[in-house]
């Protein structure tokens, strides 16, 4: 397995290391070779289309979340999004002219697949964003389409995440020509941004130093806060989730404005706190959820970018730049930290990173 590790020590840093080259792949898959527009299947066609519910679980569900951002801005298009355990019990209400979207790494999650069959013959389309092709929601979905990232092995989920939200976001921007949203001249930019993204990716891997100093100090945390707003709110939740699933330290992901409605009351010293904000619209009001921590001496670590981190200003413990990119491509860039933080945090504390206790790589009952 050292070989199939590619000399990595694990293959889910092997896996983290893989996404430029797995994300450049798909893009080279969905993308015209004369990047004059996208490349999906005829069948992916938005129009009269007047709804999306999306269902999924784990790390899927939060690609799932991000893609809501997506659609309903870029696209005008309402949008559902629901845990797959949840969605078949609360009779959702759904419409004949609607498309049900369904996000799995496996493809055999056992709860997304009994969602995918209770929405069959209740909407107009049953897609499926997969990335085992074979496998029984690729096979049961009318439309099927694949990730490409390749074989993911390591339990907490990486490259298929962002292979994931690369798949979602061209369907919003698909969406969004459809509808007559996106002019030419700016669906070109977006693929432009899109197809420079893994480069700005392999920028990011090299932070791996300083993340791992960052770590070991978060090793040494009982509870870690995660903020995001906006469309940094569902990477906020993955961020937390990849850390407790590898590390074991208790993490919550909470949306930054809904700090003060609970979760500040757990702030002090040694509460680590770390902000995914880039410097975009809503930047100024998460800076203010970041000093309402800092007055607590709750400890930020605050992901930015370069103007980010300058005007965020004094007072902050640490923080991690990220090149600034279009700001529709945040979440898939900040995927980057929030999988480093967790890797080198759970090195610090020895645990099996590939294997943690108590999780499956896919959960095949329900
Ligand atoms: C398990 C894995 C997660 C994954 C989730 C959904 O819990 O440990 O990494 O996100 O299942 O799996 P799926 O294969 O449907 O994406």
């Amino acid at each position: 397995t050292q070989v199939e590790k590619g000399g990595y020590k694990h293959f889910m840093a092997k896996e983290i290391a893989e996404q430029p080259g797995v994300l450049a792949d798909a893009l080279n898959h969905y993308l015209a070779s004369d990047d004059s527009g996208l490349a999906l299947p005829a069948e992916v066609d938005f129009t009269g289309v007047d709804r999306v519910t999306l269902v999924a679980c784990g790390t899927a569900f939060l690609a799932c979340q991000v893609a809501k951002y997506w659609f309903e801005q870029i696209a005008g298009l309402p949008v559902d999004v629901d845990i797959a355990s949840e969605f078949r019990y609360r009779d959702p209400v759904l419409s004949p002219k609607s498309w049900a979207l369904f996000v799995s790494q496996s493809g055999e999650t056992a709860d997304t697949l009994a969602a995918l069959r209770h929405v069959q013959g209740k909407v107009a389309k049953v897609v499926s964003v997969v990335n085992v092709p074979t496998s029984s929601i690729a096979r049961e979905s009318d439309l099927a389409l694949p990730t490409l990232a390749g074989v993911e092995v390591g339990v907490a989920s990486t490259k298929a995440f962002t292979c994931q939200l690369t798949l979602l976001a061209l369907l919003a921007l698909k969406a969004a020509a459809d509808r007559g949203r996106l002019s030419p001249e700016a669906l070109a930019a977006r693929l432009a941004a899109l197809r420079n993204l893994p480069g700005v990716m392999n920028h990011a891997l090299q932070m791996g130093d300083d993340v791992a100093r960052i770590a070991g100090q978060l090793a040494e945390a009982q509870d870690i806060l995660f903020l995001g707003r906006g469309q940094m709110f569902p990477l906020a939740l993955e961020g937390a989730l990849k850390l407790k699933e590898i590390s074991y330290i208790h993490a919550e992901g909470y949306a930054s404005g809904e700090l003060k409605h609970g979760p500040i009351a757990l702030i002090d010293s040694h509460v680590p706190v770390i902000v995914m904000a880039p410097r975009d619209a809503l930047f100024d009001k998460t800076v203010s959820n970041m000093q309402e921590v800092m007055a607590r001496h709750g400890q930020v670590l605050l992901i930015s970018d370069a103007r980010g981190v300058h005007e965020a200003g004094d007072g902050i413990w640490a923080s991690l730049t990220l090149p600034e990119v279009d700001p529709m491509l945040a979440p898939i860039l900040y995927a980057i930290p929030a999988q480093l933080l967790a890797y080198h945090t759970a090195i610090a504390k020895g645990t099996d990173v590939d294997q943690p206790r108590n999780l499956a790589k896919s959960v095949t009952v329900e």
